[in-house]
């Protein structure tokens, strides 16, 4: 690999890669999220230009950072289609494909007008739209994959479609996680983790002063898919053994889950719990946020492709409770060693025990949060992220 160094010392700069960065969203989930931080610290070689199917959080956030950006927008109804409904059936799979073949027609142009070296895309809708643009503009494609392509998390049609195509179109596929790539059978895959910037990183465990009352928090969008319900469910078991312990749900519903979000609120004056749990809404600023728990709770009911919070919450000195399955069990159980607890997904009562443990053997949970600190910083810094998903680009751009 080419480095600043060599470049340096031998006097010739390095030939840029113009790389393409297609994602339908605009909004801040996980994977955008990690995009930023990623472009952030890309090396000098890499000249990226971003293409988005909606303006909103990430376009403003990429024009604060100089980052070039094209807005194509493609209808609401579909942009916003979820992960859930999007190809329930093959025939809405049809349907679907005609109605957003002008808008694939539109990406293919603008490729072929900025003319970059590769097109990289970053989401579920750009892979397919772009991924076919792409084709047509004769650009080779990487798709960095942030979902895990399984019938637990995605429609079966949708999951068959993809596994496919993940085999024949892109060049190269990168992941976030094992887990991931374990749902993609015969594609050599490349795991890049989605890493921490060095801003993120608070003081370690034993040199942050937990809040009293104790405050226990899951962060993250209000969804299914994170299992706010779960929790809220093993915040009652939890508060008739520790009735003083105060409950947080950090986070706003996105992407049509208003519904949820009053299902859960339900759940909660049901059990008589809604002066014990409080709704944050959307937060700015999620560290600020993690210094004010004593627990960081991670509920998802199914698999997380990686799960970018429960590594936040370690780099931040917080002791973690997470339900098993997909990449949690690489970040809280790498090696067997336990960074964490572990509970069983969909299990209200494993995860109450799991809080209930940490909450009162503080010296254990300070112990596992030490641990999770020093392996969560050696393990998941985005600039590790940056070298292995550059080294992609550089390998594609220069046909290998
Ligand atoms: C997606 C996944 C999440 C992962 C993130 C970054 O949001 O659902 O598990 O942490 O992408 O890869």
């Amino acid at each position: 690999m080419q480095t600043r160094a060599h470049v340096e010392a031998s006097g010739h700069a390095p030939v840029p890669v113009r790389v393409v960065v297609l994602d339908h969203t605009a909004a801040l989930g996980g994977a955008e999220l990690s995009l930023l931080r990623l472009l952030d610290v890309a090396p000098p070689d890499i000249v990226a230009h971003v293409l988005l199917f909606a303006s909103g959080r990430l376009s403003d956030a990429l024009s604060e950072r100089h980052v070039t950006t094209t807005v194509l927008p493609l209808t609401s109804r579909i942009n916003e289609t979820d992960r859930h409904s999007a190809g329930a059936s093959h025939l809405q799979m049809v349907t679907q494909a005609v109605a957003v073949l002008p808008h694939v027609l539109r990406v293919a142009r603008t490729l072929r007008r900025l003319n970059p070296d590769i097109v990289y895309t970053t989401s579920l809708k750009a892979d397919l739209i772009g991924g076919l643009a792409a084709v047509l503009a004769g650009k080779p494609l990487v798709w960095h994959i942030h979902d895990r392509i399984s019938p637990d998390y995605l429609p079966g049609p949708l999951v068959a479609l993809l596994r496919s195509l993940a085999s024949h179109l892109p060049r190269r596929v990168i992941v976030n996680s094992q887990a991931t790539a374990d749902t993609l059978p015969g594609v050599a895959a490349v795991i890049a983790y989605p890493g921490f910037s060095r801003d993120q990183v608070g003081p370690r465990p034993g040199e942050r002063t937990p809040p009293n009352p104790p405050a226990v928090g899951l962060i993250g969008r209000i969804s299914p898919t994170k299992g706010q319900r779960e929790f809220v469910r093993a915040a009652a078991i939890v508060h008739d053994t520790i009735p003083e312990a105060r409950f947080r749900i950090i986070g706003s519903a996105m992407f049509d889950q208003a519904p949820y979000e009053r299902e859960v609120r339900d759940e909660c004056a049901r059990l008589g719990m809604e002066e014990f749990i409080e709704f944050t809404g959307f937060v700015d600023d999620p560290a600020a946020q993690l210094d004010a728990l004593t627990v960081c709770v991670h509920a998802s009911p199914t698999p997380e492709p990686f799960g970018q919070v429960i590594v936040e919450a370690m780099i931040r000195g917080v002791p973690v409770v997470a339900t098993s399955g997909g990449g949690v069990d690489e970040i809280v159980a790498p090696d067997d060693d336990l960074l964490g607890w572990l509970a069983r997904p969909s299990d209200p009562d494993s995860l109450a025990s799991a809080i209930i443990e940490a909450l009162t053997q503080p010296e254990e949970a300070r112990r596992r949060a030490e641990l999770a600190w020093e392996a969560a910083i050696r393990r998941f810094p985005v600039e590790e992220t940056a070298r292995v998903v550059s080294e992609v680009w550089r390998s594609v751009a220069r046909g290998r």
